[in-house]
């Protein structure tokens, strides 16, 4: 009666020294649990001739080898499971873009543990029991909408599950509940952002405070525009379904200077992606990660693409940073030999005047040579001249900071297709084109 019940969290309170002694015991368990229940893992660890007793250290974990979403896929459904199936409480699974999806599962100490982490980036990134949590992120087998909501309630909140889609009555429940707090996809809030300027509403006067955006990758000047917009703290939160979904890592409010990945759960390395190695702090590469507590379905040495580098933890000292992600290595483009990602573009487009945050990259093949080019909305107070000067900045800023050539189409607003959830940048035209009647 007398205590108060609240989300406690004994995992943020660590010294430095502290969680590594935490990460390695859990290390170890977890490399012997996968080693004795899940045949691939055990498969694997023979064939590269490595035992879970080889890890006596953190370090020693570069022994053990790699695993990749082919690998996860290889095992559908259900054979990377490392518990009985009728133990595994929920499954959740992404669509890839081809193929079987990847199936996940999770006990019910899993989905405890994900709404403790949830619980924390929340609170990392402002949000407060009592508070409103508007969440617009998608229900069902993607991870974002049950992984936000959840780990929500665990702080104490209250939870609107408004799920993703029937934009104008997102806008609606916003007026009427008044959230302090949205979580949502950053390209959905942008379609909600002009959907509330549509209804004639003023979207700083919202209730909106804190915004925790992710599930795609989003720049700084996309962050600049949101909180200019909408008077409130943008913040990050990462995550992948193979490694829990949302909550592995979460900007905090107080820095805002990338994500503190929380380590206790989650053991992150940065590997080259050509070769595998590890490579030292502050290095760019790929993310990788190692379950140090999940239970239905740890991962070790998992591959995520996603790329980025670890720094020193700043807001929460002990626990290291990742940088924001600039892009997938699956979402580069190589355009004439040239390497970009949708993240370079969006930086520029933002910084030129005239210009709306809407935009798409169409890829073409004429003749033998690749064609990319960029169509973004005009913003509605730009004029013709304006249009134009636009367009020409964004190709001689593209030519001078990525060293490629583009064109650039400036179109009408409310033009091109909106989000609903993770917004799909770029449109390959070129298989099409070898085959134009397929
Ligand atoms: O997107 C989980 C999630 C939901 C994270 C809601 C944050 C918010 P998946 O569908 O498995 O899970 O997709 C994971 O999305 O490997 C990244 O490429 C990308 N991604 C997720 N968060 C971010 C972010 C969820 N903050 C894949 N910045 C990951 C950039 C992100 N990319």
């Amino acid at each position: 009666m007398a205590a108060q019940a609240g989300f406690q969290d004994d995992g943020e309170r660590l010294s430095r020294d502290e969680l590594a002694a935490l990460q390695l015991t859990r290390l170890r368990a977890t490399l012997h649990r996968v080693y004795e229940r899940v045949p691939f893992y055990r498969q694997a660890f023979d064939k590269a001739g490595v035992h879970p007793d080889d890890c006596r250290s953190l370090a020693d974990l570069s022994l053990f080898p790699l695993t990749t979403k082919a690998d996860l896929r290889d095992q559908y459904p259900f054979g990377m499971f490392a518990v009985p199936r009728s133990e595994v409480r929920r499954i959740h699974a992404s669509s890839g873009t081809t193929g079987r999806p990847t199936v996940v599962g999770y006990t019910d100490g899993d989905l405890s543990t994900w709404s403790d982490v949830v619980a924390r980036s929340i609170r990392a990134a402002g949000g407060r029991p009592g508070q409103i949590v508007h969440i617009a992120y998608g229900y069902g087998l993607f991870t974002g909408g049950l992984g936000a909501h959840y780990g929500a309630e665990r702080l104490g909140c209250t939870v609107v599950p408004a799920s993703g889609g029937m934009t104008d009555r997102q806008v609606r429940l916003i007026e009427d509940f008044r959230p302090e707090v949205i979580m949502v996809t950053p390209s959905y809030m942008l379609t909600l952002l002009d959907e509330m300027e549509r209804q004639g509403i003023d979207p700083r006067t919202t209730s909106l405070r804190t915004g925790i955006f992710g599930a795609e990758p989003w720049t700084e000047e996309m962050r600049r525009e949101i909180e200019e917009r909408l008077d409130m703290d943008a913040v990050d939160i990462y995550g992948l379904s193979e490694v829990i979904g949302p909550g592995v890592a979460q900007e905090c409010v107080e820095t805002k200077d990338g994500l503190h990945i929380w380590e206790d759960h989650f053991y992150p390395e940065v590997v080259d992606p050509l070769t595998g190695a590890v490579l030292p702090e502050g290095e760019p590469g790929e993310l990788v990660f190692t379950s140090l507590t999940k239970e239905a379905m740890p991962v070790v040495r998992y591959r995520t693409r996603d790329l980025t580098r670890l720094l020193p933890g700043t807001a929460r000292p002990a626990f290291r940073r990742m940088e924001k992600i600039t892009g997938r290595s699956d979402d580069m483009i190589i355009l004439r030999g040239v390497n970009l990602y949708p993240t370079q573009i969006e930086e520029i487009l933002l910084r030129t005047p005239g210009l709306a945050p809407h935009f798409q990259l169409r890829l073409a093949r004429e003749g033998r040579m690749d064609t990319l080019t960029v169509r973004v909305e005009a913003r509605r107070e730009s004029d013709a001249a304006l249009r134009e000067a636009a367009a020409a900045d964004v190709v001689q800023a593209v030519k001078a900071g990525i060293g490629v050539s583009v064109r650039v189409e400036v179109v009408d607003p409310e033009t091109l297709e909106r989000s609903v959830g993770k917004i799909k940048r770029l449109v390959d035209l070129r298989t099409t084109d070898r085959h134009p009647t397929g």
